[in-house]
């Protein structure tokens, strides 16, 4: 059995006449009880620890009862002593009672009311431009497309060159297009994938390609310097502009609506020949003439056209052997005249009262 006594566990009596504790070892008790008053995680806790060292029974009486059995000469530091215990004891007791009870009348730590509805956190939805997107991709996918993709970051010859797009073409203006100090772009059309896509690959080939495009406009309600396109390509031997037109057709009136019709009018890209420019029947007025199309009954879309036999040289394939089609459309542009959405910036700036619209 042990002789000299250990205030270990609340309660704990000390046997009559045993040793008590020196002066410096109440001061180590002293920090033992402020660290557990400290770690005490409830009022119960303090409680219980107050009645462990300050209570009637607890170590505080056998502290105050060694005093007249302590040799004469530590009687001075073991009274000090033992008063700093019970002050600093007690004052923490009340310090920690005071903030739980605190917590509680404020309602928070201690006390949950489980009857509280839990807080909603909505469900979140697929972003416009992912919507749409994949409804675009889908579609041509049921018609033999495959998806191919690009980096964002392209050179000047997948941007430019291979695209028949001369030097000094506007579009390679620096204040059109984003230049990066070792002379590559940020691609200003998802074009530069069919590129990719035709030195890597024989023909034929029947791709669709989403990305992001980056042009240096000054954003305002119908331009970001950062939109997104589809671009899609198909050669192989004998395809015409009759494919290209029925194919788009399709693609209308899957995407808007069975009535939609579509129309080619003429127009000039480099890395197209013939190229054009495809209208869709306006979707509101069914091509009567309303606001949304400026009376016109038809809605500009997206542009098209042959590929360009340069394009074919600069790609390895033989423009004798092969033709193709190609065609690049705005998802903003899509989304915008489908959902009568006003101003581009809307898109991009991410209000959940927005977003929650396409939910
Ligand atoms: N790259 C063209 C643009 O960004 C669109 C396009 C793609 C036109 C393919 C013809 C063929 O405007």
């Amino acid at each position: 059995m042990e002789l000299f006594f250990h205030f270990m566990e609340p309660g704990f009596q000390r046997e009559e006449g045993l040793a008590v504790m020196n002066a410096s070892e109440i001061l180590t008790w002293k920090e033992r009880a402020l660290d557990e008053l400290r770690a005490a995680d409830s009022l119960q806790a303090v409680e219980a620890a107050r009645i462990k060292y300050l209570g009637s029974k607890g170590m505080i009486r056998d502290i105050m009862a060694g005093l007249k059995e302590a040799p004469p000469e530590e009687r001075p530091a073991y009274g000090k002593n033992a008063n700093a215990f019970r002050v600093e004891v007690l004052a923490l007791v009340n310090e920690r009672k005071e903030s739980f009870q605190a917590q509680a009348s404020t309602g928070k730590a201690e006390t949950f009311d489980y009857t509280l509805p839990g807080r909603w956190r909505g469900i979140g939805s697929l972003h416009p431009i992912t919507a749409i997107t994949e409804k675009i991709v889908a579609i041509f996918r049921t018609m033999g497309f495959t998806v191919a993709s690009g980096p964002d970051i392209e050179t000047t010859f997948n941007n430019f060159d291979a695209l028949n797009t001369p030097a000094g073409h506007p579009s390679r203006d620096p204040q059109d297009t984003f230049y990066l100090d070792n002379g590559d772009v940020l691609r200003t059309h998802t074009s530069p994938v069919q590129v990719r896509y035709m030195q890597a690959h024989r023909p034929p080939v029947r791709i669709i390609a989403p990305g992001r495009c980056y042009r240096r406009d000054t954003p305002d309600a119908t331009h970001s310097a950062n939109f997104h396109q589809v671009e899609g390509l198909y050669v192989d031997r004998n395809v015409s502009l009759a494919d290209l037109k029925g194919d788009l057709s399709y693609f209308a009136a899957k995407l808007m609506g069975p009535d939609i019709k579509i129309r080619f009018r003429p127009h000039f890209f480099p890395f197209t020949e013939p190229s054009v420019e495809v209208d869709f029947s306006c979707h509101v007025c069914g091509g009567k003439g309303c606001r949304v199309c400026k009376q016109s009954g038809w809605i500009e879309i997206l542009g098209a056209g042959m590929v360009d036999p340069e394009v074919f040289k600069a790609v390895g394939y033989d423009p004798n052997e092969v033709t193709g089609y190609a065609f690049g459309m705005g998802i903003e542009r899509i989304a915008m005249v489908l959902y009568g959405i006003q101003d581009i910036r809307h898109i991009y700036e991410n209000d959940e009262r927005f977003l929650a619209q396409f939910a």
